[in-house]
């Protein structure tokens, strides 16, 4: 059985490849694919077949997925603006393969989101509808990476600074989202399923400001700014102008509750407790 996995030269994509070794798949059912596989030439190295797939090139797509059996297929990471024709084009690459799985990364309650992000996800979830394709979307969580990854700038300035107000967030582990998708890649029983993924321990932005105080022994508080605010924040800080106001708008979404789920699917889909924040700050700090 052959698996391919979208996005492997990425974080998330990585640790899907790693998670279906771990669970058993031989290296050789596996095909990781992504526009720079110079970078994942270690996985190549340990018997998995590397292919380069471009999601702007149709004919990248249909060499890549040639005799995929099961399809990963993990959001673009490109400007909103061209993320779902180029998932439109793996779904329609995936089809002519004639995979009898294609697995989505959507986002959290993403046929009601009402943030640029979620509106992506929303219109490529109809169009993976609308086309029949045997499928399951996996509707993840807000990483909590996004956090721990700002910890050096959080404690330096004593301060997280967002937009969410006082949204309670069920943020998660790229690896336990990675661990998910290796599941229903293994097993049985995904067709038509829809899994909302998030941490079992949902936090606001002051929560979360008062657990990073609490494992770094540091006073940090909480700063909700207007979006518009916040985005120039994110822009000052050296991201492009347009990425910035995507994540701002999505911190918006989550104050009105929309990357929020008390689902249980993680923990049911992986078998055991999601990692939570303490434990993920505890890492990050060590
Ligand atoms: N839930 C969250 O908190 C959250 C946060 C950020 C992003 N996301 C979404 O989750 C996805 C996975 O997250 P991540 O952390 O693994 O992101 P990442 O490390 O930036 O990886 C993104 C992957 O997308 C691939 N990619 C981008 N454009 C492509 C294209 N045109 N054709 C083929 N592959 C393309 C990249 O491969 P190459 O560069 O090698 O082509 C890379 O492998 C992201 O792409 C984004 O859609 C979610």
């Amino acid at each position: 059985m052959s698996i391919v996995v979208t996005g492997a030269t990425g974080q998330l994509g990585r640790l899907t490849v790693e998670a279906l070794l771990r669970r058993g798949v031989p290296a050789t059912d596996i095909v990781a694919t992504g526009r720079q596989i110079a970078g994942i030439k270690d996985l190549a190295d340990r018997g998995v077949t590397t292919r380069r797939a471009d999601f702007a090139d149709p004919d990248s797509l249909a060499e890549a997925f040639a005799g995929a059996d099961r399809l990963l297929l993990i959001s673009a990471s490109v400007p909103v603006g061209e993320r779902v024709a180029n998932h439109r084009r793996v779904i329609d690459a995936a089809a002519a393969a004639g995979v009898s799985l294609l697995a989505y990364t959507s986002t959290t309650h993403a046929d009601t989101a009402t943030t640029v992000i979620g509106a992506t996800h929303g219109e490529t979830e109809k169009y993976l509808r609308d086309r029949g394709i045997p499928s399951v979307v996996l509707r993840n969580g807000w990483y909590l990476e996004n956090y721990t990854s700002q910890l050096p700038q959080i404690l330096q300035h004593g301060a997280v600074v967002g937009a969410a107000g006082e949204g309670r967030i069920s943020a998660a582990s790229r690896a336990d989202c990675a661990e998910a998708a290796a599941v229903v890649l293994t097993t049985e029983g995904h067709t038509g399923a829809l899994y909302e993924l998030g941490g079992d321990e949902a936090f606001t932005l002051t929560e979360l400001a008062a657990a990073i105080s609490a494992a770094a022994g540091k006073q940090v508080s909480y700063t909700d700014l207007p979006v518009a605010g916040f985005a120039q924040v994110l822009a000052a800080a050296g991201l492009p102008a347009e990425l910035a106001e995507v994540l701002a708008d999505a911190d918006l979404g989550m104050g009105r509750g929309e990357m929020y789920t008390d689902s249980g699917d993680l923990r049911r889909l992986i078998g055991r407790p999601p990692v939570t924040l303490a434990e993920a700050l505890a890492v990050a700090l060590r």
